[in-house]
């Protein structure tokens, strides 16, 4: 498949060549100089990070110190910076590199990995920047840039979508994977910035962005918050007049299913008793209660977990429409959350006509 992206790469190599930042861990490409800033550029802006990031390498100079050094000591050091377990990982992998590799400091992206606080990003970034290996390093600054210039509506908080674009990524990744992960993320953290505050004129890649061809730039890239939806449990009523007809009612005119038919159907899980109490307060009779199934739909905020109860009952109420299967089947449009008890309402329709056929 065509991939766009490789359109970015020449452009990109060439920006970073005149717009690369001096930044003190870019001095070298020592990986204990490149992991210890991009742990601390996790949750922090670079320009917040150039001091802390100073102090922290003149006072702890390599993995041996760092390896030895108090916790109280090294969180002091990080006082300010936040999320602490970050510096508490950094001691530990210290120690792990100290006692596991001999002090040498791990130079695959693999083994990089099994150090505690690295994940994806810091092992992609320590193995392309300093060890030259061919892997990616995504980060928010990365996926606003793809989800960009791809023109994606996809949701980049999903783990799927997130995958998705560092693989098409890899795939045109160059030999100095090294630099072109810093240049990427360099432009999204200082041209294509989220939101309006997108820099579109000074970017090079303008003339291959299609969020800016197509003016979609403040809209990408989509970060949907998955909302934790609401779990309702409802108890539904398969109520059957002892002529074959079928309760059905009409919703609330406003609110979730708005206007449509339904099985009458209430909240909470009913016992047996309370399915008979219910009934007898629509005013109906209750000859034979019998459970169905459970079944549940997914709203957009919100679960119906549902059982099913067959009711069988004598004067129907005059709150609900009594219909027959085959009104139900041809003229009332049961909400998707219900169809699933509905063949078991038509289904006697279907052995009430195998049955007349037969006669
Ligand atoms: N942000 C975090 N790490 C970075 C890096 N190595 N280059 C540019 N921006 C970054």
């Amino acid at each position: 498949m065509d991939n766009h992206l490789q359109t970015i790469v020449k452009p990109l190599q060439k920006w970073y060549e005149t717009h690369r930042r001096e930044l003190p861990w870019r001095l070298d490409k020592d990986p204990y100089h490149v992991w210890v800033s991009e742990i601390m550029l996790q949750q922090t802006r670079v320009e917040a990070v150039k001091k802390y990031y100073t102090r922290f390498i003149e006072i702890l100079p390599d993995v041996r110190s760092l390896s030895e050094v108090p916790e109280d000591r090294l969180l002091k050091l990080w006082e300010g910076l936040g999320y602490y377990s970050r510096a508490r990982n950094l001691k530990k992998a210290a120690e792990k590199i100290m006692s596991d590799c001999g002090g040498i400091f791990p130079d695959t992206f693999a083994s990089l990995m099994k150090l505690p606080g690295v994940g994806e990003y810091t092992a992609g970034a320590v193995a392309s920047i300093c060890f030259n290996q061919k892997v990616t390093a995504v980060d928010g600054n990365v996926l606003r840039v793809v989800a960009r210039v791809t023109g994606s509506r996809q949701n980049v908080l999903l783990p799927e979508v997130k995958k998705q674009m560092q693989a098409q990524l890899q795939k045109v990744l160059p030999d100095d994977a090294g630099s072109f992960n810093e240049a990427i993320m360099e432009l999204g953290e200082t041209v294509c910035l989220p939101g309006s505050a997108a820099k579109c004129v000074e970017c090079p890649l303008r003339g291959v962005c299609t969020a800016y061809r197509d003016g979609l730039t403040s809209q990408l890239p989509m970060r949907v918050k998955r909302v934790k939806r609401r779990q309702e449990q409802r108890t539904v009523f398969l109520l059957i007049a002892e002529d074959g007809r079928t309760a059905v009612e009409k919703r609330p005119d406003k609110g979730l299913l708005a206007g449509m038919y339904q099985l009458p159907n209430v909240e909470g899980f009913l016992t047996e008793q309370e399915i008979c109490a219910t009934a007898e307060a629509w005013e109906m009779q209750v000859l034979e209660i019998t459970f169905i199934k459970e079944s549940k739909h997914v709203f957009t905020h919100l679960d119906w977990l549902m059982k099913g109860y067959q009711v069988r009952v004598a004067c129907p109420a005059g709150r609900f429409l009594w219909v027959t299967p085959e009104e139900l089947q041809e003229q009332y449009a049961l909400p998707t959350a219900l169809k699933p008890f509905a063949p078991l309402l038509t289904a006697r329709q279907d052995e009430d006509n195998n049955l007349s056929n037969q006669r």
